[in-house]
């Protein structure tokens, strides 16, 4: 970290304190990231400043990047929404203390030395998790966690399907369904994804670039359909599931990573009586702190307790950011990609 001394004005000099992130200075994509210095973020009362030892790559940083998500942060700026590390300045977060492991979604700014966290999107991470893994939790598994619990209401017993089930949110969805003693029925797009998505506990593996995906879940499930689909791809693969949706079933929308947003004839939802339902779960960590903290509590007594552990790919540098984020973008992560500041 540096430092620069501004001169305003005959007397007054503001002192920057410089970090090194990778940097977003136009809405252009992930090509015109750069890694640079950038003003160090300042301490806020209610937020932990950390120093960064693994920020997670998720697929929307690439929208993000290209000026193509719901929110525009001004430039220049660090992606990267959830982080790990070391506190440095607890912002007066009662219990926490500096040099504690944490975890914590930062909105954007995680590809970076240091980053903010709001306390109710901090979790402590214990010594048996790695920051890598730590990084690696609040946005999938919060995200999939509120899908299945909140709002799919995922019963023990009910048939759930993950589509793009070996992705980042998709294999949390595969580890939260299996602990909420849901039968999980996975589909991928190759056999390495397949051993992934069976090691986060799928009972049934689909290949739907093998088969035709309604034929394959009619396979699976002998006929009868599916409870609930958790679809974070969108595409032909959202109708295709929605029609092998049982009556009362409920459809998660989670995202379009096949770069299409489908659209639906809602005869399908009247003639089974099943719900569409809208997923953002960075929207219900604003409108509702409480309950997700709630959840990402339950979601680390399960991390501490050792029966759930993220699976972490590979992890890249800080100078590699940019191949970190084309990395998921072309479709090869599988579970979850770290970038190391
Ligand atoms: N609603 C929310 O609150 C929320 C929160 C987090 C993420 N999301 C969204 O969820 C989606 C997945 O995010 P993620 O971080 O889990 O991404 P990811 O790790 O890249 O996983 C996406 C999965 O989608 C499948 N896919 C199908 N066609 C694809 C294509 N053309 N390009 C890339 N992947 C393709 C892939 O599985 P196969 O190869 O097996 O098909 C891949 O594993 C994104 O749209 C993201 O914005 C939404």
């Amino acid at each position: 970290m540096s430092e620069n001394h501004l001169a305003c004005g005959l007397s007054l000099t503001i002192t920057v304190t410089l970090m090194r992130a990778l940097i977003c200075e136009e809405y252009s994509g992930i090509e015109s990231l750069r890694v640079g210095e950038l003003a160090e973020p300042v301490p806020t009362p209610g937020s932990a400043l950390i120093q960064v030892e693994a920020a997670a790559v998720n697929f929307a940083d690439s929208l993000l990047v290209a000026g193509q998500y719901q929110m525009k942060p001004d430039l220049p700026f660090a992606p990267g929404s959830e982080a790990a590390g070391r506190v440095v300045d607890t912002g007066g977060i009662p219990g926490l203390e500096e040099g504690d492991r944490v975890a914590g979604f930062t909105g954007f700014g995680a590809m970076a030395e240091l980053a903010l966290i709001p306390e109710h999107g901090l979790v402590r991470l214990e010594d048996a998790t790695s920051f890598d893994e730590g990084a690696a939790i609040p946005v999938a598994y919060g995200t999939s966690y509120h899908a299945l619990v909140d709002r799919g209401e995922v019963k023990e017993g009910e048939t759930l399907l993950v589509l793009g089930a070996a992705g980042g949110v998709g294999l949390a969805a595969v580890q939260i369904g299996k602990k909420l003693k849901a039968h999980v029925i996975a589909t991928v797009s190759s056999d390495e994804k397949a051993e992934v998505a069976r090691g986060g506990g799928a009972d049934e593996v689909i290949r739907y670039d093998e088969i035709d995906l309604r034929k394959g879940i009619e396979e699976a499930t002998n006929g009868s359909g599916v409870d609930v689909v958790f679809d974070p791809v969108g595409g032909e693969a959202t109708e295709a599931a929605l029609r092998a949706t049982r009556w009362g079933g409920r459809l998660l929308v989670i995202g379009f990573a096949s770069g299409t947003i489908p659209s639906i004839p809602l005869n399908l939802t009247l003639v089974k009586g099943n719900s569409i339902v809208g997923v953002f779960w960075g929207r219900h960590f604003m409108e509702d702190p409480q309950a997700e903290a709630e959840n990402l509590a339950t979601i680390m007594d399960w991390v501490r307790e050792g029966s759930l552990r993220p699976h972490v790919q590979r992890s890249f540098d800080l100078e590699q950011g940019a191949d970190a984020l084309r990395w998921v973008a072309e479709r090869n992560a599988i579970g979850r990609v770290i970038i190391n500041p």
